[in-house]
């Protein structure tokens, strides 16, 4: 497990708490790493007091530890993809499978990081990356197996449902970014949320999912939130990712749209998020809830875990 952050301590309380018939062979948080035979609670004791200690040099964490899995829980810069796009791909070439709850290797290098996994024979899981506990990525799955899926649309950040509805009280919108961020539903630095590439990279990695494309964030025409958003009557602004399939052509797009109240997505409560798939078939099917914190984003990880070491 690389990254012993909020979610990474998340997914050690579910190894303490569930006993699922998986070893935890090595740890690393940005200053340490351990390997061995581990026990989740005594990691997690250990980390709560402070960093790790490098009990053997980074580069031979894989090579002493011999993962059947590696998880990458790390903080990953937007921009870059960076440290989790390098732990991944150094982890298939040390033959094992990988699962990630950071979105932006995914949303950036697709085709790169698909294709490492192929050439090593290993699998990659990611369904925390696209919603926390959301199922988006196993129903999406799902659905294209079953049907051809024409669109899709959701809400898929819940800062900024959150920024939406203080801006319609008549907030401006700094106001309601500070207020979030006072409230913990905004990170520090909330400009990925409110710009709407947040939304984007989780577009992006469904839009694959469902239709075997490599798309990128380049292809994705996104608009953030900009100015106070006041919803008119009958109506609330949610801001919506969106995925469309015509023939070969995809497109992805990230609006603040006006949506009747009765909308699925404009009825979500709270923080949750949700989304509609569309297929020719199966007609319309909606998706939501799902915890949007640490809890159920290691929740994911460790069911994308499971499913690769095929134990339950
Ligand atoms: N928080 C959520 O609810 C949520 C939901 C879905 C997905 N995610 C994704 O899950 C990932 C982790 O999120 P988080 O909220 O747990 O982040 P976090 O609380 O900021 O923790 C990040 C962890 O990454 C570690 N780290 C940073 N650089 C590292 C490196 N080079 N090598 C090893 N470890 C390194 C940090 O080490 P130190 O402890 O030493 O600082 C820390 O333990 C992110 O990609 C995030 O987008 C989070």
């Amino acid at each position: 497990v690389f990254g012993l952050g909020r979610v990474g301590l998340a997914f050690l309380e579910l190894l303490i708490q569930r006993r699922p018939p998986i070893g935890l062979v090595g740890v690393a948080d940005s200053k340490g790493q351990l390997t061995g035979n581990l026990d989740p609670g005594t990691v997690l004791s250990m980390k709560r007091r402070g960093h790790l200690p490098a009990q053997v040099p980074r580069k031979n964490l894989l090579s002493v530890g011999r993962p059947d899995v590696v998880v990458d829980l790390m903080a990953c810069d937007f921009a870059s993809a960076e440290p989790s796009l390098s732990v991944m791909l150094d982890a298939f070439q040390a033959g094992a499978h990988v699962v990630t709850a950071s979105k932006t290797p995914l949303a950036r290098y697709w085709a790169q990081m698909h294709s490492a996994a192929e050439s090593a024979g290993r699998r990659l899981g990611y369904s925390g990356s696209a919603g926390a506990a959301l199922p988006a990525v196993a129903v999406a799955r799902s659905l294209a197996r079953a049907d051809r899926i024409t669109s899709f649309e959701g809400v898929l950040t819940g800062t900024t449902t959150f920024v939406l509805d203080e801006t319609a009280r008549g907030s401006t919108l700094e106001e309601a970014v500070a207020k979030a961020q006072r409230e913990g539903v905004a990170e520090p630095d909330p400009s990925t949320d409110i710009e709407g590439w947040d939304t984007a990279a989780k577009v992006v990695i469904l839009a694959n999912t469902l239709w075997g494309t490599s798309a990128d964030l380049n292809d994705a025409k996104v608009t953030g939130l900009v100015s106070r958003y006041r919803s008119t009557p009958g109506k609330k602004v949610r801001l919506v990712g969106s995925g469309a399939r015509k023939g070969d052509d995809v497109s992805l797009e990230v609006a603040p749209k006006p949506l009747p109240q009765d909308h699925p997505l404009a009825s979500l409560k709270g923080l949750e998020k949700g989304i509609i798939f569309f297929g020719d078939s199966i007609g319309r099917v909606v998706t939501s809830g799902g915890r949007s914190n640490p809890a159920g984003a290691a929740a994911a990880v460790l069911g994308d875990t499971l499913e690769i070491m095929e134990v339950s």
